[in-house]
């Protein structure tokens, strides 16, 4: 190969990484402040159980509670500079309340700032689900499913 096909093809490589970037992020595919009615139809498919909460717990520990918090109130250490992570345990959904939308955050991270950004790729579904099962665990009784 010469330099100029090598150079030819990084630029094909590149070109082709932005635009699966620009695919990814597609606003359509966010989740919005208000929710989504696609989302919304999205069922939990992993039961609420004792197994499955120590699971989300373990997970939400290693991947969330640096910006949430250990107790999921919003307040952790790490969050970036000028960020408010959500509070995770009051009544308040600003992206949709039931489970096919909050995994649907951690899915594609939270529009429009995405300071969080989505674990697609990152993260097995079965985690997301099991962490939905957990902050459902220590959320108030009145925040579940509508
Ligand atoms: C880099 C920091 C960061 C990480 C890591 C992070 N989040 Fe977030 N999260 C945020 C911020 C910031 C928001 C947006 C708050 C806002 O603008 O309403 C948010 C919003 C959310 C929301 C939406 C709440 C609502 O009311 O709209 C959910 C649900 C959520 N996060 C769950 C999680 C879970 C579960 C994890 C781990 C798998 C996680 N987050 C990891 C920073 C983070």
């Amino acid at each position: 190969m010469n330099i100029l096909t090598l150079r030819r093809s990084c630029v094909a490589a590149i070109g082709g990484f932005l635009l699966a970037w620009l695919v990814v992020a597609a606003p359509a595919s966010a989740q919005n402040p208000g929710g989504s009615p696609e989302a919304k139809k999205v069922k939990n498919p992993v039961a609420s159980s004792p197994a499955s909460i120590a699971a989300g717990a373990a997970t939400y520990k290693k991947y969330c509670s640096f910006c949430h918090g250990d107790g999921a109130k919003g307040d952790g250490k790490f969050a970036p500079k000028g960020s408010m992570p959500a509070d995770l345990t009051d009544a308040t959904w600003v992206r949709g309340s039931t489970d096919g939308e909050i995994h649907a955050v951690i899915l594609k991270g939270a529009a429009p700032k995405f300071e969080m950004k989505g674990f697609e790729g990152k993260m097995p579904d079965t985690d997301m689900w099991n962490v939905v099962n957990y902050l459902r665990s220590i959320g108030p009784a009145n925040a579940a499913k509508k």
